[in-house]
């Protein structure tokens, strides 16, 4: 097959949902679709199981369980899908945000009942930054929820998108008879049985005939048409155009757990989803169709094995094509690396290939080489932007507990922090080191790996901040920012990138120094 085939057969996104939502139910049944897996049930949900949040062994466990499903990729209809796996889980939002930076688009997933959750909002809005294209399905039509009208308005209020449903339930719950396709402009029915793999689709091209009455019944058929009509005159037609630049949002409708309405919203989604984008880098865009490869890390992944201190850096293949054994640029240490066992991700498995192409997700073994954001060439000097670093959300002194072993918990902060488990902030003050962390939990994780890692231990102690806000200046030398820095010393740090932040230790103060120093800027995300 030719470059320029590959590239446009590769389809590289993530599902992103509140979570319960149904994204495991979903990812499955994709991949049934693809002849990935045989049966339901094979997928083992890498999410941390109710009642289980507070105990971080569950977490370790789930993390080597997360390895298997981090990238889950297969063949569809001559399209080669890769799926990367998001985290629903607040406390590691910050993985999800990143892996973010990886996809080329994202399936929204909506539970029919609960509407838009919280975590949804948040995940929507770092798409929405980035104009990432979006498919919203709406799941669980087998149960009772809310009306389609309520939810795309809902929808279009708090996510601030602008929806146009491609397919439309007829009745829910109880009622559920089945989904008017409005893209492929036919009807699936619903006969509720799990076990039937693909729901067969009778096609309704004129919704005015009689044929849609005999198929759902008179009743139905006229609510049916006046929803649709109702539906057109609302919301815009569907434009291809629009969607891929995030402007607009198709909505599918369906049951994940009863494999209904999946079939329609993959086969549009192969149909209109963008193959591999290009991406900015510091100094120029790149197109994927460009010959020299080109990729960025944007998770590693510690190996469960404390005797060796392997990791699996994730790295997305932007231009160009990956081939194993060839030695690229590692741009920030600039030096050549080879890697003789590249690996590619397959529906649960991962294996050794020669060459993979842009879309794809490369996994290398590593012993301490990167860093999340790191850039991989075959020698220009490049630098992909765009891994941000967002406010944490819990804040705490970590302390040597084991004189002896400073060396040993240096590294291992300094590995777990590449990682991306937490962030350091170091204060300009007295070197004092702070940890950062979305979740409370990852504290303990932290304390465990490096015992068990690193052979470190820590303590933490308490600190009040509320949050950590990148300062942004455009005269270092001004009376402002000088007065700035010395009223506030006592609260300015360094993240590890040397990047200036000011730890606010309520939401008063940070107000209150913005209107104190206007010419400061204060940025609760490292991307600005
Ligand atoms: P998540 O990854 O987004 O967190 O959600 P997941 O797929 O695990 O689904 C959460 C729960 O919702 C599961 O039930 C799942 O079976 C159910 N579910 C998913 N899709 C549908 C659907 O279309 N209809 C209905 N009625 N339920 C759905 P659970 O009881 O929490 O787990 P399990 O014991 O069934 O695995």
């Amino acid at each position: 097959m030719k470059f320029i085939e590959e590239i446009s057969r590769r389809r590289t996104f993530g599902i992103i949902s509140h979570p319960d939502a149904g994204k495991t139910t979903l990812t499955e049944k994709l991949l049934l679709f693809g002849g990935a897996i045989q049966e339901a049930g094979a997928v083992k949900s890498n999410k941390i199981k109710k009642g289980a949040t507070s105990d971080f062994m569950e977490i370790e466990r789930q993390r080597g369980i997360s390895v298997a499903t981090s990238v889950l990729g297969f063949d569809y209809k001559n399209n080669k899908i890769n799926i990367l796996d998001t985290p629903g889980h607040k406390d590691f939002a910050e993985d999800t945000y990143r892996t973010l930076t990886a996809v080329d688009s994202v399936i929204v997933v909506i539970d029919v009942a609960k509407g838009v959750e919280e975590q949804t909002e948040k995940l929507v809005e770092v798409c929405r930054m980035r104009n990432i294209p979006m498919l919203v399905f709406i799941n669980k039509l087998d149960r009772e929820g809310k009306d389609a009208f309520e939810l795309l308005d809902e929808i279009e209020q708090k996510l601030n998108l602008k929806v146009t449903p491609l397919s439309y339930p007829i009745g829910m719950g109880y009622d559920f008879k089945g989904i008017y396709n409005i893209y492929e402009q036919n009807v699936n029915l619903f006969t509720g049985d799990p076990k039937k793999d693909i729901e067969d689709t009778i096609e309704v091209k004129d919704l005015n005939t009689d044929q849609i009455d005999q198929l759902i019944g008179s009743d139905s058929a006229n609510q049916l048409r006046e929803e649709l009509e109702l539906a057109q005159g609302v919301y815009p037609e569907f434009n291809q155009d629009d969607y891929v630049k995030g402007k607009l949002q198709p909505v599918f409708f369906g049951s994940a757990l009863h494999n209904f309405g999946v079939r329609e919203l993959l086969d549009c989604f192969v149909d209109i989803a963008p193959p591999p984008r290009p991406k900015s880098s510091e100094e120029r865009e790149i197109k994927p169709t460009e010959d020299k490869f080109t990729g960025f890390v944007f998770k590693i992944h510690a190996n469960m094995d404390p005797k060796h201190r392997d990791r699996l850096a994730f790295v997305k293949i932007v231009s160009g094509k990956f081939e194993r054994n060839k030695p690229y640029l590692h741009v920030r240490l600039g030096k050549n690396l080879k890697f003789s066992s590249p690996n590619a991700f397959f529906a649960e498995k991962k294996a050794i290939v020669d060459e993979m192409f842009p879309g794809d997700i490369v996994g290398l073994h590593d012993t301490g080489n990167f860093k999340i954001g790191d850039t991989l060439t075959e020698g220009e000097q490049i630098h992909y932007k765009g891994i941000p670093s967002f406010s944490p959300e819990h804040f705490r002194y970590i302390n040597n507990a084991d004189p002896m072993k400073s060396k040993q918990l240096n590294k291992g902060i300094e590995q777990l922090m590449d990682e991306g488990v937490a962030q350091l902030f170091t204060l300009e003050m007295n070197n004092r080191k702070i940890i950062g962390t979305v979740g409370a939990l990852q504290y303990e994780v932290i304390q465990y790996r490096l015992e068990h890692e690193y052979g470190a231990k820590c303590s933490y102690e308490n600190i009040n901040v509320h949050k950590a806000c990148w300062v942004e200046v455009d005269d270092e030398k001004s009376e402002e920012f000088q007065e700035f820095k010395r009223v506030k010393s006592k609260y300015l740090a360094h993240d590890k990138q040397g990047q200036l932040v000011f730890l606010a230790d309520s939401a008063f103060s940070l107000q209150m120094t913005e209107q104190k120093y206007p010419s400061i800027k204060f940025h609760i995300t490292s991307e600005f």
